[in-house]
């Protein structure tokens, strides 16, 4: 379990889990086999690796484990001796090829698929689906069937897809307030369609654009401020051509999509909290190696750079689709409190836990503008964060949709409660880097980081030694 700093050296943080679904699931629409290096073994990417295997994708893994083995690596439950016995061997990133159904289509498959913990699989499997004649049963774990689901299941059916409750025959009168479980069944006269997203959701607009690619005529998609841009860099990879039209993506359907070589640059998202425990840990220094600097994943670094955290880019090279390169942090002795604006939320969703922890040792008070889609993530992530700031003697609250932060320049523990993240990885490793940054707070069931960062703990220890 994670000791105190300082933290020193270089990390390798695992692939990209947003572009590693994405490069697995158009290889498995596409014609002909995909080899995609760089994925992470982290439970989520291996939820859709499973997924297009169930739907007929043939998915092999180069090396000495397949598909299963890592899943089972990860599961500390697993019974299987061997395998457990070689946890520490497992590789944290992973090539495989992948040999998608093209023309063929996808198959029915014979057993739900689950997508566990993975938002991103589950609303990008149904895009996958819309254009084929193909039923399938998509669930996913407590906390996913949480989730809202409606968001994607109303521009799919607008399309021309039909969603339905498990065991009800008819189609669902409101798709838009549908969670899982549930039946999705697509269909071969899959439409374009205009869609306006009232909000920002980098899964909705992919769901929307791989339908579109396959869908007859037009799709165009807008939403009120930029999400993460990995489907439709990617597409064209793959043969896909995506405009940019007056703030709208159009794509023309249907088209073909081709086998193509993807290499996943590592995780920003997960490098975000080595980097933040450096800032806040006396004598650090951190280097995060081979990272997308996607200018729509590293918006977080501005919003450090704002607070005055020390951190630095290094541009190295302009991958296929994905700028990348690395980033290094250092401890910051004092930092000064930021407001985001609303427009920048949909960048920095997945870091503004690790960067409300930041903004609790500045001396005064941080609003995060327009966050309340956290409430909508693994957890309710803003109820999480007020939780564990509260635990480090640090009043912090939701206003509306804003997160405010009052930061007082130190921590201060007012309780011996432990933290729970509630399963939420991303406050597992928020939890984490405060107390590998000195706070004294423990952190209930940490296993959990094993969704996006199976290695993280390993990481860390090896930064502190
Ligand atoms: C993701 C998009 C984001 C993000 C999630 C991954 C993706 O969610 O929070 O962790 O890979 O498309 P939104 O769909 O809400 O943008």
């Amino acid at each position: 379990m994670v000791r105190k700093g300082p933290l020193r050296g270089c990390v390798r943080v695992p692939g990209d889990k947003s572009i590693a679904h994405r490069a697995l699931l158009m290889a498995a629409m596409a014609e002909g086999t995909s080899r995609i290096e760089g994925l992470p073994s982290s439970d989520d990417v291996l939820a859709t690796a499973r997924a297009i295997e169930g739907l007929g994708a043939h998915v092999s893994v180069e090396g000495r484990f397949s598909l299963a083995d890592l899943g089972c690596l990860l599961d500390t439950a697993c019974a299987d001796t061997d395998a457990t016995a070689a946890v520490g061997d497992r590789p944290p990133v992973f090539t495989a090829l992948v040999e998608g159904w093209g023309a063929s289509g996808p198959r029915t498959p014979t057993a739900a698929l689950d997508c566990g913990n993975s938002g991103t699989t589950a609303r990008l499997v149904m895009g996958v689906l819309a254009p084929w004649s193909v039923e399938a049963l998509i669930t996913g774990d407590d906390s996913l069937r949480r989730r809202p689901m409606g968001r994607v299941a109303s521009p799919l059916c607008a399309m021309g897809a039909s969603v339905a409750r498990p065991g009800s025959a008819v189609q669902a009168d409101s798709p838009s307030a549908l969670s899982l479980p549930l039946r999705f069944e697509g269909s071969p006269a899959l439409e374009g369609v205009m869609w306006d997203s009232p909000v920002s959701s980098a899964q909705v607009k992919s769901a929307v654009l791989l339908a579109g690619s396959l869908a007859s005529g037009t799709t165009s998609f807008s939403e009120p401020a930029p999400s993460r841009d990995h489907t439709e860099r990617m597409l064209p990879l793959f043969g896909v051509e995506v405009r940019s039209v007056g703030g709208r993506l159009v794509v023309e359907g249907p088209q073909r999509l081709h086998a193509a070589d993807v290499s996943v640059p590592a995780d920003p998202s997960s490098a975000a909290f080595p980097l933040a425990a450096a800032v806040l840990s006396e004598g650090s220094r951190v280097r995060a190696e081979g990272v997308s600097l996607n200018p729509g994943r590293v918006a977080y670094l501005d919003v450090l750079g704002r607070m005055g955290a020390r951190v630095g880019v290094r541009a190295e090279r302009a991958g296929a689709a994905e700028p990348v390169g690395s980033i290094e942090a250092a401890f910051t002795p004092s930092l000064v409190p930021v407001e985001t604006d609303p427009g920048l939320s949909a960048s920095i969703i997945d870091e503004v836990p690790v960067l409300a922890l930041v903004a609790s040792r500045a001396s005064g008070t941080s609003v995060f503008r327009s966050v309340g889609e956290l409430r909508n993530k693994e957890s309710d992530r803003l109820a999480g964060i007020v939780d564990l700031l509260g635990l480090l003697g640090v009043v912090a609250y939701a206003q509306g949709d804003d997160l405010v932060v009052e930061g007082r320049g130190r921590w201060s523990a007012s309780s011996t409660r432990p933290f729970s993240p509630e399963g939420d990885h991303r406050l597992a490793m928020t939890a984490l880097a405060a107390k590998a940054a000195g706070a004294s707070v423990s952190v209930l069931d940490a296993a959990c980081v094993k969704v996006s960062y199976p290695g993280f703990l390993t990481d860390m220890e090896r930064l502190m030694s």
